[in-house]
């Protein structure tokens, strides 16, 4: 197809002959179908192994020193970080009624010295750049929402303060009633200076989305997002230079399979998730299922020395005339442990680099709909975890 563009493009006919379809279906023209292949080209690095994944989509094996956040300008003097230097116990006991999703669904694994990375199509690249607005939190005052399009979240929200990283772990769901321009999405924000100018607003996001615009399905999957200009752009798994992967088994854009999700009144399924800034260098560690996966370099990130506001639990968005899709797993958080969305052990990490529940009125739950549509519950407590649950069926037209 790429070659064919090339070949035609002198021709008369070549905007017919290439055109793929582009934001708002408008089609791409030769120049700017180019730019994508060229971006695609330097994106996807020649693997050394190709998986499948159960959903069809390809994750390439990729030597670890040439994967795509090394091409990045500022990245030329980084030195790789194979694993954190803090240590990553994990202390917490669960209820035999909640399991890890363990199993990533590929069809084979990579080989050592290798990372695991989602191919990136020239689909992602072209919603690439409408993408950063879905992604937005409710507080920011900028990339001002399209009049044709709602932003619904029911999430927690710290006091300010400096953090260094946040871990909880997400419940699991399917959730097939998305419709196609319509996003449902469970997840952190660690947000850098709240008070900074908005072009430098910088966000570090990571949860579970079910988002059929990008992925072409329902399918319920691992995420990573990130921007440093208040979402004028940003950065989504690894379709762009912004994250380096160590991880070989475990990547962003990932689905859960549907027998490691949680079933209504049965198994709980969930993944924790720990963000943490190093101590030593300076990068934001992402690990998942007790796996490092990866992080946000420090280079990359230059206003984000602390996060001083962390908000995590579910936002929505959709067209104004379809009703709101479900958010969470679709049920209300008064449901319970079995039967609603939650995010369990909830813990804030401060500068000392330890992990605290955070106390009696640190936290506040705030939503921005009615909630006959969406809720969230779980104050901090003032002794013992944190478990806050959120969600709701949708169902909200805007008109
Ligand atoms: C996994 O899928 C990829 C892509 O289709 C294929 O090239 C590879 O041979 C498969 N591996 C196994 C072990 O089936
Ligand atoms: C996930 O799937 C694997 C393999 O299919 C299984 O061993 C594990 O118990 C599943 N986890 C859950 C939470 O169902």
């Amino acid at each position: 197809m790429a070659s064919m563009c090339l070949i035609y493009s002198s021709l008369l006919f070549s905007l017919l002959l290439c055109s793929i379809e582009g934001r708002n279906n408008i089609p791409l023209t030769v120049e700017e179908d180019l730019e994508l292949e060229n971006e695609l080209q330097s994106l996807n690095k020649p693997p050394v192994k190709v998986l499948k994944s159960f959903t069809g989509d390809l994750f390439d094996c990729i030597q670890i020193y040439k994967q795509p956040a090394f091409d990045h300008p500022a990245m030329k003097n980084h030195k790789l970080q194979i694993r954190p230097s803090f240590q990553t116990k994990n202390d917490v006991n669960m209820d035999e009624k909640f399991k890890p999703v363990l199993d990533p669904g590929f069809n084979d694994t990579c080989p050592l010295g290798t990372v695991l990375i989602r191919r990136t199509r020239k689909e992602d690249l072209i919603i690439a750049k409408e993408l950063p607005k879905y992604f937005r939190n409710y507080g920011s005052r900028y990339h001002v929402l399209d009049s044709s399009e709602q932003n619904y979240y029911a999430i927690a929200e710290s006091q300010t303060g400096r953090y260094h990283g946040f871990e909880s772990k997400i419940t699991t769901w399917a959730l097939p009633n998305v419709g196609p321009n319509q996003v449902s999405q469970n997840q952190v924000w660690m947000i850098g200076d709240v008070d900074a100018d908005y072009d430098e607003q910088t966000v570090i996001q990571t949860g579970w989305h079910v988002y059929p615009q990008l992925y072409k399905d329902t399918s319920s999957r691992f995420f990573t997002f990130s921007t440093t200009d208040g979402y004028q752009t940003g950065c989504m798994n690894l379709n762009c230079k912004g994250f380096v992967q160590v991880s070989a088994t475990h990547a962003p854009g990932y689905a859960f399979k549907g027998d490691n999700l949680s079933t209504y009144g049965g198994l709980q399924a969930y993944f924790d998730f720990r963000i943490q800034k190093d101590p030593q260098t300076g990068n934001w560690w992402l690990a998942m299922d007790r796996v490092n996966l990866g992080y946000w370099p420090k280079e990359l990130f230059p206003n984000l020395d602390v996060s001083k506001l962390i908000q995590f639990g579910g936002q929505v968005r959709t067209p104004n005339d379809v009703p709101s899709p479900p958010m969470g797993n679709g049920h209300f958080p008064q449901e319970g442990y079995d039967k609603a969305s939650f995010f369990l052990f909830s813990r804030f990490i401060g500068e000392d680099n330890q992990a605290y529940t955070p106390g009696k009125g640190s936290a506040s739950l705030i939503t921005n709909a009615d909630a006959k549509y969406y809720q969230v519950v779980g104050d901090p407590p003032s002794r013992g975890d944190w478990d806050v649950a959120y969600g709701g069926p949708g169902g909200l037209v805007a008109g």
